[in-house]
């Protein structure tokens, strides 16, 4: 028997009508089964695809900020055998920013004086990481092992307890610079407060837990006008996106001290110079353009008056930090439970003596011997302050804390190491 299916010309008009209607409604309904399920296939595909895609972005965004440099025997070996103390009574300190400016000098004089030091830091290109680099070798010459990673890191940083029972951490890692932060914001968020909130996590489960002592600044007085600025004045008109994170992470770290017992100390800095420092500070760019024979810009506040800094000598700074890991108090917790009440504390570390641009300018010259093509320009609303001026009576009191360098003398220091490092010559064109 042959079935309609096999009969294609009907015999009557009427069935062909519903022969056809018949017959294309199958081919429809085959039609729709293929579709469908190559529908399927092809959502299928989409999803494989999408959850590649997604993976994929995750490995990269997490590349791009953490280079899996770490990890391995001889990797943990190193760790160990920087950490280790070599005076009774030592620390064994985890430095972040360790390949910064103040980071180096701090983990030199710890380490001189036979604590343990691991630095940590990220290389990032805010300025020349060449010159990181250098401050690495520096340390690395001292047998100061620094790792090349992120503080957003939780593995690593969960790792580096696990291998280190460190006493203190020495929070220097940050992303600093006033004018910057309206160039690159998300460098403040990633760095100052993300950051520092995974590495209170990794500290908070640490056992035991260190004590932390951190870099504030003094920009947290935003614009305040009395002066000098005391550890109790307001902090709540920054002017900065900087000012803004470093007043968050005095807040966050409050946090973690009120939870977890975590000992704190946090540390106002107040424009720090010196030998080894940041290549986008003013001290640091005069000098440069002043060789180079290009001109610096000076700014003015409103009325045309001098802005003025409270410059800090690095020195001072150094022994501002070990004064503080030396007094810092035990944290109290265990297994992230807070077992009692732990110090929080915040100090200055200034000079006490402001000193206007001016008079900075007129002390490079004298010391390269050159004269600056100024340019006076009014202070454009960047985030930058008039003034800063630190009150130091609570540091001297409670770290014994006492600046003893003046800002010609420490300039002279300065100008040495970079005549010694970049040399007379450096960054001009030669014909
Ligand atoms: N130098 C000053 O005048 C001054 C003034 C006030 C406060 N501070 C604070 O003192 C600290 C040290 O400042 P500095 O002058 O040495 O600055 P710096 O830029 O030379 O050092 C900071 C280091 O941290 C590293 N870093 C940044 N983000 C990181 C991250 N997410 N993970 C790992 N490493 C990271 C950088 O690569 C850099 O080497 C900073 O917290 C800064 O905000 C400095």
């Amino acid at each position: 028997m042959r079935s309609l299916n096999d009969d294609p010309f009907p015999s009557t008009p009427g069935k062909v009508k519903i022969d056809r209607t018949r017959t294309l409604t199958r081919l429809l309904y085959r039609c729709l089964a293929s579709t469908s399920s190559l529908f399927l296939w092809v959502l299928f595909l989409i999803a494989l695809t999408a959850s590649y895609l997604s993976f994929h972005s995750f490995v990269d965004s997490g590349s791009r900020f953490f280079t899996a440099s770490w990890g391995g025997i001889q990797w943990e070996k190193q760790v160990r055998t920087s950490s280790q103390i070599r005076r009774s009574g030592g620390m064994s300190v985890l430095v972040t920013g360790a390949a910064g400016f103040v980071g180096t000098h701090v983990s030199l004089a710890l380490q001189k004086r036979g604590d343990g030091v691991v630095g940590l830091d990220n290389f990032n290109n805010y300025y020349d990481p060449s010159l990181k680099n250098a401050r690495k070798s520096l340390l690395n010459r001292h047998g100061i092992f620094i790792i090349h990673g992120d503080l957003n890191d939780a593995r690593l940083l969960s790792k580096l307890f696990d291998v280190v029972a460190f006493t203190h951490v020495m929070h220097l890692a940050a992303q600093a610079g006033v004018r910057y932060a309206m160039e690159n914001p998300s460098s403040y968020v990633h760095s100052n407060i993300a950051g520092l909130v995974n590495l209170l996590e990794a500290c908070k489960s640490a056992n035991p837990q260190p004590s932390i002592v951190w870099a504030s600044s003094s920009s947290v007085y935003g614009l305040n006008e009395k002066v000098p600025f005391s550890e109790s004045d307001r902090t709540d008109q920054p002017a900065s996106l900087y000012a803004a994170t470093k007043k968050a992470g005095e807040e966050i770290t409050h946090t973690y001290n009120h939870i977890y017992g975590l000992s704190i100390t946090g540390l106002r800095f107040f424009t720090v110079y010196g030998p080894w420092g940041r290549p986008d500070m003013a001290y640091f760019s005069f000098t440069r353009n002043i060789l180079q024979g290009k001109p610096i810009t000076v700014y003015r506040g409103k009325n045309g008056v001098d802005l003025a800094r409270d410059f800090t000598y690095i020195d001072d700074i150094v022994k501002g930090c070990l004064g503080s890991l030396d007094t810092s108090g035990k944290s109290t917790g265990t297994g992230g439970k807070k077992r009692g009440p732990a110090p929080y504390r915040i100090f200055n570390l200034g000079n006490t003596s402001p000193v206007t641009v001016p008079i900075l300018v007129g002390i490079l010259e004298r010391s390269l011997k050159m004269k600056a093509k100024k340019n006076f320009v009014d202070m454009p609303g960047n985030g930058d302050v008039p003034f800063t001026h630190a009150n130091i009576n609570l540091a001297r009191r409670e770290l014994g804390y006492k600046p003893t360098t003046d800002l010609q003398t420490g300039l002279k220091k300065f100008v040495r190491w970079y005549l010694s490092y970049y040399g007379y010559n450096h960054g001009k064109t030669v014909n």
